[in-house]
């Protein structure tokens, strides 16, 4: 630790090994662009846009300028029975490039309270139907939808599940897509593995379709360790869902704006599901947000009864809240000006190959890539699972390069602003980092 590097005894950090953290802190005091700042004043070239968030580069004017200029003209705005201009302008900014059918958006301020939302709509959609016996939730395992009770009861990392007891009751997960016999070193979709959607039918048969809600998965798992949909998975989903009359969620925190290429990765992997979440991205990570898109056919389940009756008993005192809105305007207008959801598409092959080029490096297992995302997976030490994974993400920071490790899988997801000699510089420091473990 460098002596300018502050500290705090009284600070509980979250997902982080606090005792070793304390002893160690990593600090960033400033950002532009790619890069961190240390309190040193050095730099990081950031590999993971944040966590996943920042796709359009860190400390972009304009959205800091639609931030406080907001903060300073409405600093807050509630959405029970009112709104502001904000919010209304966003929330149609949002549907204009949303997948045709999309028409509603909710807004929440994370992916876990998008999540949540997405999960008590599904529960509400059915009931207002009059099919209140479906109260069933399908996850997937190896999925993160957050951490609120309702996302948590349907992912599927064992480690984050087990501390806090029973969860949400009437939950199931299909099996994972991964297989690295069948896989390791696929570019993008792999061939093999479309049938894994077949486990929903046991499912179904198991429970009966009538208990069923919804299912929820991320297009693209990706805090597990980018585990790409099999070519022809989740289509398959999509009709086994619509032969049993269940809601299909798509959990975009991490895929959508810009992060597979589209606003929305719906509409890349053209299937289009009934409700997707958002975060992240949405306001580049400069203010915290989330949103639950709803198709037409699941609002209009909803708007029944007399018209003074509040359709949805659901919402946050931050829902909507005008500086997030103002941000993610921002957003979306860099987006449209810079063409930043093609981005992926145009450095999807230097991105791919700057990726596998790692195949044959020290320890290196499988190599797994879509749009600008990649993951490169390591052997595990023997008995320590993990640590090895750490340890390279040591390596790249010492290296004054951040790239996150899962495990012993290694992530990268850097912002869509990256330039190619940023992409080798990426891969090479990884690749130096990996010859440089025992
Ligand atoms: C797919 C997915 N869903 C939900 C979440 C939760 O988002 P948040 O941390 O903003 O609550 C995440 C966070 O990484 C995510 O990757």
């Amino acid at each position: 630790m460098s002596p300018q590097t502050p500290n705090s005894e009284a600070y509980w950090l979250p997902f982080t090994a606090n005792r070793r953290f304390k002893r160690n802190p990593v600090v960033f005091s400033g950002a532009q662009d790619m890069y961190y700042f240390r309190p040193d004043g050095s730099e990081v070239l950031d590999g993971i846009a944040g966590l996943w968030c920042v796709n359009a580069g860190h400390g972009r004017p304009e959205i800091v300028r639609a931030i406080s200029r907001t903060a300073a003209d409405l600093d807050y705005a509630s959405s029970f029975q009112m709104s502001h201009p904000l919010a209304l302008r966003f929330a149609d900014e949002l549907i204009r490039a949303a997948p045709a059918g999309f028409s509603q958006v909710f807004f929440s301020n994370s992916g876990s309270e998008a999540v949540d939302t997405a999960l008590k709509i599904a529960l509400g959609y059915h009931r207002a139907r009059g099919d209140g016996q479906r109260v069933r939730l399908i996850g997937r395992e190896r999925s993160y939808h957050g951490v609120g009770f309702g996302g948590l009861s349907v992912s599927g990392i064992a480690g984050h599940r087990k501390p806090f007891g029973n969860l949400l009751p009437f939950v199931d997960h299909l099996p994972h897509t991964y297989d690295r016999e069948k896989m390791a070193y696929t570019r993008g979709q792999p061939e093999w593995g479309a049938h894994l959607a077949d486990a929903l039918e046991r499912i179904v048969a198991l429970h009966d379709a009538s208990t069923i809600a919804a299912v929820i998965v991320e297009p693209v798992a990706g805090s597990t360790g980018v585990l790409v949909p099999p070519r022809g998975y989740l289509q398959r989903l999509r009709e086994i869902c619509d032969k049993y009359g269940i809601l299909l969620i798509f959990d975009e925190v991490i895929c959508g704006f810009g992060r597979i290429g589209g606003a929305y990765s719906a509409s890349h992997f053209d299937v289009m599901p009934d409700i997707i979440t958002s975060a992240k991205g949405l306001t580049n990570g400069a203010i915290p947000m989330g949103a639950t898109l709803v198709r037409e056919h699941v609002y209009e389940a909803f708007m029944q009864g007399p018209e003074s009756a509040i359709e949805l008993s659901h919402g946050y005192t931050y829902s909507g809240h005008p500086v997030a809105c103002a941000a993610g305007l921002a957003t979306l207008e860099i987006a449209r000006r810079e063409n930043l959801f093609e981005r992926a598409g145009e450095l999807w092959k230097e991105w791919e190959d700057a990726a596998h080029s790692l195949k044959g490096a020290p320890h290196v297992v499988d190599v797994r890539n879509i749009g600008l995302l990649a993951a490169i997976e390591l052997a595990p030490e023997e008995g320590k699972p993990g640590q090895r994974g750490y340890a390279v993400h040591q390596a790249c920071l010492e290296r004054d390069c951040l790239i996150r490790s899962a495990g012993d899988t290694m992530l990268l997801s850097p912002p869509l602003t990256i330039e190619r000699h940023q992409i080798d510089r990426l891969f090479s420091t990884l690749h130096d980092a990996l010859r440089s473990m025992p």
